[in-house]
């Protein structure tokens, strides 16, 4: 089901959706782990798509810990409230993410989770949404990321890199995932 609704939309939208199918539970795994998931108060997630990063953290999160996931495609946003209705669903971008937090009263995210394709990001767009995140999480927080292993060929992707590079104090890379089509890897970046 969510593999055939992720498809529809990347081929109506495929720079913004940036994936034709959702990511394995391997990589997904390995997004939500040794982000600091267990200690956690906020956490918001970017661009959840249909939900497979989303039951990831639904299952580890601490049970009174705030979770507001940021989708820019509205559709996948009725698609996810339906999924998950215990999950608070912004339909908005992931540069807004300082007004969404005001707007829920939500206090500075431990963790930042997302699954953006920031590969197919402008330059513009990979600095706003970044500098946006960096400026809101909690100090000592945690942004976490994929990025395909092809991305790294790309101007955009190398980029990308340099850019995390500049913005946070630490960024660990994970060993490549195969058992994800295609094969990927994970950003641990701290403030
Ligand atoms: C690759 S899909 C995510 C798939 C899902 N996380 C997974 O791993 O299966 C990327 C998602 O980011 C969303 N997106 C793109 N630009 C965005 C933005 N500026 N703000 C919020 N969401 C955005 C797209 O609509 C799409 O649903």
């Amino acid at each position: 089901m969510s593999k055939s609704v992720l498809f529809k939309r990347f081929l109506r939208n495929p720079v913004q959706v940036g994936a034709l199918c959702p990511s394995s539970r391997g990589l997904c795994g390995a997004i939500v782990s040794q982000v600091g998931m267990e200690n956690a108060e906020v956490i918001v997630e970017l661009g959840p798509g249909t939900g497979a990063i989303t039951r990831e953290i639904v299952l580890r999160m601490p049970k009174n810990a705030k979770f507001i996931a940021i989708e820019l495609d509205a559709a996948l946003c009725g698609h996810l409230r339906q999924t998950f209705p215990g999950v608070t669903v912004c339909n908005g971008s992931a540069a807004g993410i300082g007004d969404i937090l005001d707007c829920h009263a939500l206090s500075s995210p431990d963790v930042v989770i997302s699954g953006l394709p920031w590969a197919n990001f402008s330059a513009k767009l990979q600095r706003e949404i970044l500098e946006s995140v960096i400026e809101h999480i909690a100090p000592g927080g945690c942004f976490t990321t994929f990025a395909y292993l092809q991305g790294l060929l790309f101007p955009s992707g190398q980029r990308f890199r340099r850019l995390l590079d500049e913005l946070f104090s630490e960024v660990e890379t994970s060993p490549i995932i195969w058992k994800n089509l295609p094969p990927a890897f994970v950003y641990r970046c701290r403030k």
